[in-house]
């Protein structure tokens, strides 16, 4: 009988990916099979992420679960992959001894040798190097794909905002080389692919020089893969307001591919708190990258990230945030209460904002987005628009859902036969917060 992987995934898209990569070298490499119950598994393995301190005490939260099941069957092997692996390995290998494998986000390629290791030595192995480009040349490819598929096109951080613990644990900004990228891409296309979302922690960073001495950003990236036109759609994630390169503005201009919606973090609307913050730049310089890429692309629509009572932050830096919140009309948002993270230069700034008050700032804050959501989810109501259908509804039994350009999601009366398809549509109401729409 073949042994049992069980794989949880925390944190950010890079994790999702990262982890279908380790399913992948289960699948392929170590002839293994997928469960998705806990108590029939013969390796637990956590992906996790350390962003804030509220992530990491979940891990040790769910190891302690895991113990017991380890404690009724001592032949499970339990890993700790990601982000906290990479952090926090001293205090995994004392808080949870029990733990087999602390395997960091580059070097996943190396699980069935780690395995290996750790079965026959009975010892905790621990491997949180950083050999990126190893990682990507040493995990096996897709089998079977989605119609959307996340691709990592490079890694790591360079910035060092104040506050993040990413540029530790992931290592400084890496890019894969492009061929490797468009490979990837395509095979997952020939599989039947049909929207490609490209990934990194500044995934606007991108830089890569050929053989040929040529020079490739992220904006020529974005051309050559829209020459597969099989790809219906192109979206990216996360991008920083300090790298764009006049060739992505040319590709909002060129490449309808290319979505009308951007997840562009300012995480603050104050200039002095995003000079603590070491983001890099003020308000004005956020708000020229948006005029850019609003005159290359009119009906282009944003979301951000935004850290809630960082310390020091007053409430008139707080209101600056509501007020930029409005100015862009973001209709979507991850917001979060700052959270002090060891070893990071914010952690020392003396921070005298109370609890509460940081709550009450981060319920306003989410209330002001969720009503221009809202508001423009209204607007669009008798509009005809493109979706692409992602899946079945949730919450409606015989709909599929899909999404504009835009990111707005739209539910229309079909099967699972759609998933996939491109459809034109009329958008009737607005349920709730759900879009109702029909087909044309
Ligand atoms: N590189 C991206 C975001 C990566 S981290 C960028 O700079 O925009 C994802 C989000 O987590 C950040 O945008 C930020 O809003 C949040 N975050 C990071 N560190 C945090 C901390 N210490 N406390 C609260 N939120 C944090
Ligand atoms: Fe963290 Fe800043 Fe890098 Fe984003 S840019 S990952 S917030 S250090
Ligand atoms: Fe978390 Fe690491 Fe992603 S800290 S957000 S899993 S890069």
């Amino acid at each position: 009988m073949k042994k049992k992987y069980y794989i949880e995934t925390q944190g950010c898209q890079m994790n999702e990916y990262d982890s279908k990569k380790m399913e992948n070298l289960f699948l392929q490499k170590m002839n293994f099979e997928k469960t998705n119950i806990k108590e029939n598994a013969d390796v637990l393995i956590v992906n996790t992420c350390s962003i804030r301190e509220k992530a990491q005490e979940k891990v040790f939260s769910l190891l302690g679960s895991w113990n017991k099941l380890k404690n009724k069957n001592p032949d499970i092997v339990i890993g700790v992959a990601g982000c906290v692996a990479s952090q926090e390995s001293n205090s995994i290998k004392s808080r949870a001894p029990y733990v087999d494998m602390i395997i960091g986000p580059q070097t996943i390629h190396r699980l069935p040798q780690i395995y290996k290791d750790c079965t026959q030595t009975k010892k905790t192995i621990i491997d949180i190097e950083f050999p990126l480009v190893e990682k990507f040349d040493n995990l096996p490819s897709e089998k079977v794909s989605k119609f959307s598929e996340y691709v990592t096109i490079m890694e790591g951080c360079s910035k060092y905002c104040s506050y993040c613990v990413v540029p530790y644990t992931r290592g400084i900004e890496v890019s894969r080389p492009l061929n490797d990228i468009l490979y990837e891409i395509n095979s997952l296309v020939k599989n039947g692919t049909k929207e490609i979302v490209l990934l990194g922690q500044n995934v606007n960073a991108y830089k890569y020089k050929d053989e040929k001495g040529n020079f490739i950003n992220f904006g020529l990236l974005l051309f050559y893969i829209a020459r597969n036109k099989n790809i219906k759609r192109i979206r990216y994630t996360t991008s920083h307001p300090n790298n764009f390169d006049e060739e992505t503005y040319l590709a909002y201009k060129k490449l309808p591919q290319l979505v009308s919606h951007l997840h562009l973090p300012i995480q603050s609307g104050s200039d002095r708190v995003l000079a603590s913050m070491k983001r890099g730049y003020t308000v004005l310089e956020y708000k020229s990258v948006i005029n850019k890429l609003k005159k290359a692309r009119p009906n282009i629509t944003f979301s951000s990230d935004f850290i809630v009572g960082f310390p020091g932050e007053t409430e008139e830096d707080f209101l600056k945030t509501i007020d930029i919140i409005k100015e862009v009309n973001y209709d979507h948002s991850y917001s979060f209460i700052y959270s002090k993270r060891p070893g990071t230069p914010a952690a020392s700034i003396i921070d005298n904002v109370t609890s509460d008050e940081k709550k009450e700032r981060l319920a306003f804050l989410k209330k002001t987005i969720d009503d221009l959501s809202k508001n423009k989810s209204q607007s669009i109501i008798g509009e005809e628009t493109e979706i692409l259908v992602e899946g079945k509804s949730s919450k409606y039994k015989n709909m599929v859902t899909g999404r504009t350009t835009n990111n707005k999601i739209i539910n229309v009366l079909g099967d699972k036969k759609l998933i996939g398809k491109i459809l034109n549509v009329k958008v009737r109401q607005l349920e709730n917060k759900t879009l109702l729409g029909e087909i044309l």
